[in-house]
């Protein structure tokens, strides 16, 4: 007998792990089974004691952390106080998702699985290890995985699938939207549109639901003109907003798409920008997107809220599918959504790079067409917020934020190049034409710095990776500190060094030992490892003599695992540590913080 009761629980930072989810649900409902779909930190955990079958879906995050919306989930299933029978009623799964080129590799849910046999539950499958890595994505993983789980869930008598709830075009919807739009037939006159994103908010400071507003002093470019990429030194005005930060926290940034392809969207899908419309969930779990206003304009809800510009995934194709009342295209978008038609879709958009709006609603113009408005949040994933290490200290740029931004673009088999929304946007961005707001709030980020004075800093920042040092080089030096080492590398002095004048004066008032590597100015490549290994002695000195904290940032290509090797030898060599001495001695050193890294791809 199929079990009556699934509950899908998911930890999401980037909304893989809640699209999956999703997916998992819609399944489960085909096999006839209830199931319902919560993000873990929404979902009252004590309650977990009565659940018969449980799937975790989980990603890892950054340096083996959990997402966001599991954090409190996290800290509570660890609790010492909870008895090793907490959880025998429970039969559960957990599918991880994780990146193979990141050391701690879907640490979450393995950590997870482990914990869950602790506490009595009985694990239905082994860990699924979805991996970003591989070509075809999580899914590789996922798929066979899945198979499986249906089998272990509903037994050897399974029930027929429901086919009407897989292809019904033609009968009822494919499955109800979250949500039902309900259209104005009068745009509202006093401006919903500045409601929702105030100034200050006297509850508390800027975040996610009520992001500051803020002012953009200056966008520069900082690259010269002959350099590849264009990278711009960012300052917004802060005063008034109550936030204040310290070296190491992040902004976060809430991009919007671009106006030419808003209208482009809403023209193809047959949406009228101007028109207002309010929300409504359709089912009691669910709710609206909180930082969305009611009313709100079309518009707003595709320039600010609708990932559009997003490389779509497997479920994007499955609801087309449903939704397409084109036989050719209704065929094409099933088999992009069925197991067979992985490698395929891989090939057509995941590889290139095809995104939401540009390419895959054109080339599916029909369908695009017959989308019901009710869909949409179905259809196209939030925009997210991005986060930047901020790059100035509030003790040398008063009531100022400062962000070093790299323009991501890139080419793919497309003839147009791909374009990060977010960097593209603030690019685009002119406060020299206009007053410019950008909607910002701060997190603590990642790093933390010593507060024990004379504890010195030894900081390897690559191009953009110098970004959080130079917050903490402007912190200590106003402190009065300095023992400030700082190793930074890039092409050529003249097209990517940033801040060269900064820095050479904080040499010059002693305040700062500054070790360069352009890695274009010679025959042979000379990378910051290069100069730190020929400072091997130094490093080691104010490492094991003086106590020092080492931090590396930067892009996670092989930078991180280079310099890593680098500081290895060092102990080895300088140190005089065996292999797996030196190995233990990062390894203590990172336990204790005193070696932290912020790497991303
Ligand atoms: P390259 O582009 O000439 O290879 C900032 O991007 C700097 O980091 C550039 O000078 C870049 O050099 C360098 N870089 C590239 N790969 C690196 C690696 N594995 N280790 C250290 N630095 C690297």
């Amino acid at each position: 007998m199929p079990s009556a009761r699934l509950l899908v629980l998911f930890g999401s930072q980037t909304g893989t792990a809640q699209d999956v989810s999703e997916r998992l649900g819609r399944e489960a409902r085909r096999r006839q089974l209830s199931c319902r779909v919560e993000a873990l930190d929404s979902y009252p955990v004590v309650n977990l004691i009565n659940e018969p079958v449980v799937i975790f879906v989980c990603a890892t995050a950054g340096q083996g952390d959990p997402p966001d919306n599991m954090k409190s989930f996290w800290r509570f299933i660890f609790r010492r106080s909870l008895p090793s029978t907490a959880l025998r009623q429970m039969d559960f799964a957990v599918l991880g998702l994780g990146d193979s080129s990141y050391a701690k590799f879907n640490f979450v849910a393995k950590k997870l699985h482990r914990r869950l046999l602790q506490l009595g539950g009985s694990a239905l499958l082994p860990v699924c290890l979805g991996d970003d890595q591989h070509e075809l994505g999580p899914d590789a993983a996922i798929d066979p995985w899945l198979q499986d789980l249906w089998e272990k869930v509903l037994g050897p008598h399974p029930v027929p699938l429901n086919l009407d709830l897989m292809w019904p075009w033609g009968g009822t919807h494919p499955w109800p939207s979250k949500f039902t739009l309900q259209f104005l037939k009068d745009t509202p006159t006093s401006g919903p549109e500045e409601l929702c994103v105030a100034g200050t908010d006297p509850q508390g400071p800027p975040s996610e639901l009520q992001p500051f507003l803020a002012p953009m002093v200056s966008n520069q470019r900082v690259t010269g003109p002959s350099h590849f990429q264009d990278v711009r030194l960012i300052e917004f005005d802060i005063s008034g907003s109550g936030m204040s930060f310290v070296a190491g926290d992040v902004v976060l940034i809430q991009p919007e798409n671009t106006a030419s392809h808003v209208q482009q969207f809403c023209q193809v899908l047959g949406l009228d920008p101007e028109q207002h419309f309010t929300l409504q969930p359709r089912e009691p779990g669910v709710t609206c997107p909180a930082r969305l206003p009611q009313p709100c304009s079309m518009r707003r809800l595709v320039s600010q809220y609708l990932d559009i510009a997003s490389v779509p995934r497997r479920s994007f194709f499955e609801l087309l599918a449903c939704l397409s009342p084109h036989e050719l295209e209704r065929e094409k978008l099933r088999e992009f959504s069925s197991a067979r038609g992985q490698e395929e879709l891989c090939e057509y958009c995941t590889r290139p790079r095809r995104t939401a709006w540009r390419w895959v609603l054109c080339d599916f113009p029909h369908t695009a067409a017959a989308i019901p408005p009710d869909y949409l949040l179905d259809l196209l994933p939030l925009i997210r917020p991005r986060a930047f290490s901020i790059a100035s200290s509030l003790r040398a740029h008063p009531s100022r934020l400062q962000i070093l931004v790299a323009v991501v673009q890139y080419r793919t088999r497309l003839r147009e190049p791909r374009r990060g929304l977010c960097s593209s946007w603030l690019a685009s961005l002119d406060p020299v034409q206009g007053p410019v707001r950008v909607p910002l709030w701060v997190r603590s980020g990642g790093l933390t710095f010593p507060k024990t004075p004379d504890v010195p800093v030894i900081m390897v920042g690559p191009g953009t990776g110098v970004a959080p040092f130079r917050a903490v080089i402007q912190e200590r030096v106003a402190q009065g500190e300095t023992g400030n080492v700082l190793f930074f590398g890039c092409r050529r002095r003249d097209q990517d060094f940033y801040w060269e004048a900064e820095w050479e004066q904080l040499q010059a008032r002693g305040c700062l030992t500054l070790v360069t590597a352009f890695s274009r100015e010679q025959e042979q490549k000379l990378y910051v490892q290069h100069r730190l290994r020929a400072l091997g002695p130094l490093v080691w000195e104010l490492l094991d003599g003086r106590g020092a904290h080492f931090y590396l940032a930067g892009n996670a290509k092989y930078m991180p695992a280079d310099v890593c090797d680098t500081l290895l030898s060092i102990f080895r060599e300088e140190g005089g540590l065996s292999g797996p001495d030196a190995t233990a001695y990062l390894a203590q050193l990172q336990r204790t913080r005193r070696f932290q890294t912020e790497t991303w791809a």
